[in-house]
């Protein structure tokens, strides 16, 4: 079901919240994701297999911004992973643009909540190694500045992992997902473990970089905020077995303002198809 947000319009005049005149030389570095009737399960021991997934149905356009939110243990990892080619369905099918995803590709980009970097490589390293994992080192290292550029980590090529802060980690994590002009980028909570002002900076962050370069992003966030700051959608997944309770488009033109009435209207929204609406309750009264 597609939900549009009450009294906001479906296409804000400017959706990425760019001017006009901003760059966007990679806008046709984008795909467009199919995801058909995918189920998957996963054997436990002494159990019979539980299943994760159920008939799972969504087309995420090329350059869009999505976010998965949902219960923990839901599925939404699981969904990124069969993204990623990490995993394969047990059925159905997923496709980026018209080709079968049957494993992992340079042309979708992970990051995951924990930075993942080589801690024995230096951060020059950590985000070349992509280039050189494809071979194609030598004839395109000239672009490796850029990525440091636009992940704002100019200064630090020669350092190591464990002298970064966990936002330039994850900074650099993202510029080593990057680096080979990913047409899809999937991130699994990546801001999941960062304290709430380097938080609210790196989303600004990646909007930035996604309004730039015009990636497809899908982002798994538990934070219902942060999903209505940064998607177009928002993909509400149920309990596990999961299924799509609801897909919410977020019409609210950019730069988001986190206290403005549809902001909040949305956010309330969300809350109460995750059933976290506060109740009230009848307490007992003791003094
Ligand atoms: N490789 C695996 N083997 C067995 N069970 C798994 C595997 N990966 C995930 N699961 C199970 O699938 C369910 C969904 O996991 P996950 O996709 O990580 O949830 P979420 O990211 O929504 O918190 C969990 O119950 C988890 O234990
Ligand atoms: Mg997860």
């Amino acid at each position: 079901m597609v939900v549009q947000s009450k009294g906001l319009s479906s296409k804000p005049a400017n959706p990425r919240g760019l001017p006009k005149e901003a760059p966007s030389r990679s806008e046709h570095k984008a795909g467009t994701i199919r995801i058909g009737a995918v189920h998957k399960s996963f054997p436990q021991f002494d159990a019979p297999d539980i299943t994760v997934l159920a008939d799972i149905n969504l087309e995420f356009k090329a350059g869009e911004f999505i976010a998965l939110i949902g219960p923990s243990g839901c599925g939404k990892s699981t969904l990124l992973r069969l993204i990623a080619g990490l995993a394969l369905p047990d059925k159905g099918s997923l496709n980026l643009d018209d080709d079968e995803i049957h494993g992992p590709g340079y042309e979708r980009g992970l990051v995951f909540q924990d930075p993942t970097l080589f801690p024995w490589k230096t951060i020059y390293e950590n985000i070349a190694f992509g280039l050189r994992a494809r071979g194609v080192y030598q004839r395109e290292k000239n672009t490796i500045p850029e990525f440091f550029k636009l992940v704002g980590l100019e200064g630090f090529e020669k350092s190591y992992p464990h002298h970064l802060s966990g936002g330039m980690a994850q900074r650099a994590a993202l510029a080593r997902a990057l680096v080979n002009n990913p047409k899809v980028l999937l991130l699994d909570e990546p801001l999941g473990a960062l304290d709430a002002f380097t938080r609210m900076n790196m989303q600004d962050e990646i909007l930035k970089i996604w309004a730039h370069r015009g990636m497809t992003t899908v982002m798994v966030t538990h934070d219902v905020d942060e999903a209505i700051y940064m998607a177009d959608r928002i993909v509400v997944m149920s309990s596990r077995p999961a299924k799509i309770e609801q897909v919410i488009q977020v019409g609210i033109g950019r730069p988001r303002q986190r206290g403005d009435p549809d902001f909040l209207d949305l956010r309330s929204k969300i809350l109460q198809i995750l059933h976290f609406a506060g109740t009230k309750q009848e307490l007992p009264y003791y003094l």
